[in-house]
């Protein structure tokens, strides 16, 4: 079985001061429950302190972005060197919101994934259908070709999460129902499996992403194939963080 991942979405948001304060309220809050990992994503600037922050606890940090080079003359731009040597383990590559607001493309990402992996760390890979998309039916098609142009059989299965966010739920407060969600991952393991084979595709972990909130964690992690959550919004308040990391714990003792 899948262990679930929890995944926390700063967005752009957090002094350092707030930043302890939600960080401290979520350890204080972090039930001994080893059955879900715990990741936070803040901003740039927060990683150093943070790292400290979650320091002897089982909170792990995450970037949201990276630059695909090690170093160089990229003004305003951070690597994947630097954010190792600043305490993450994970980064976020190919977010709804780089790819539309900041026109990231499919080649970018296929480097930027690369670039993770080739420094050691871990990728949450966002894939994700505009509302347009969805509704010409156009939603398998627009999936599996964000996979198959960004993610190759050179990508380590064990270094690599999906994380499926319909843009059109993505701050919405409009989250995909739990069926629709999992029509998605399921598709998105077989892709998977044809990509590498069935026991690799077994052994990633697909992230649902958009308004999941504690009233529906719990619904949609029940599903065969969502493996945990990327949570924007409700990740900024400590008790509804903590509620979805429950929600994960519920659901994986309710299987047992
Ligand atoms: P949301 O954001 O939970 O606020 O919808 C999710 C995300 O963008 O990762």
């Amino acid at each position: 079985m899948r262990k679930p991942l929890i995944a926390g979405n700063w967005k752009m948001h957090k002094t350092l001061a707030e930043a302890r304060e939600l960080v401290n309220s979520i350890r204080d809050g972090l039930r001994d429950d080893a059955h879900v990992d715990v990741l936070i994503c803040p901003p740039f600037q927060l990683l150093a302190p943070m790292a400290k922050a979650v320091e002897g606890s089982r909170i792990m940090l995450g970037a949201q972005n990276a630059h695909e080079a090690s170093h160089g003359a990229f003004t305003g731009e951070v690597s994947v060197p630097m954010l190792a040597d600043a305490g993450c383990t994970h980064v976020i590559i190919g977010h709804s919101e780089r790819r539309h607001i900041f026109g990231e493309t499919g080649s970018l990402l296929a480097k930027k994934v690369r670039a993770v992996i080739g420094g050691g760390l871990e990728v949450v890979y966002c894939i994700g259908e505009t509302l347009e998309q969805r509704e010409a039916g156009r939603t398998q098609a627009v999936v599996e070709q964000q996979i198959t142009e960004v993610i190759g059989k050179d990508i380590a299965p064990d270094r690599l999460t999906v994380a499926y966010e319909p843009v059109w739920a993505i701050g919405t407060g409009r989250n995909a129902t739990p069926e629709q969600a999992q029509e998605v991952h399921a598709l998105v393991r077989s892709k998977l499996a044809a990509m590498y084979d069935r026991a690799a595709a077994d052994s990633i972990r697909i992230l649902y992403g958009g308004s999941v909130k504690p009233n529906n964690a719990e619904a949609l992690l029940a599903q065969p194939d969502v493996d945990g959550a990327l949570v924007g919004g409700a990740c900024l308040v400590a008790a509804d963080f903590l509620a979805i990391i429950a929600a994960a714990g519920s659901v994986v003792t309710a299987a047992r």
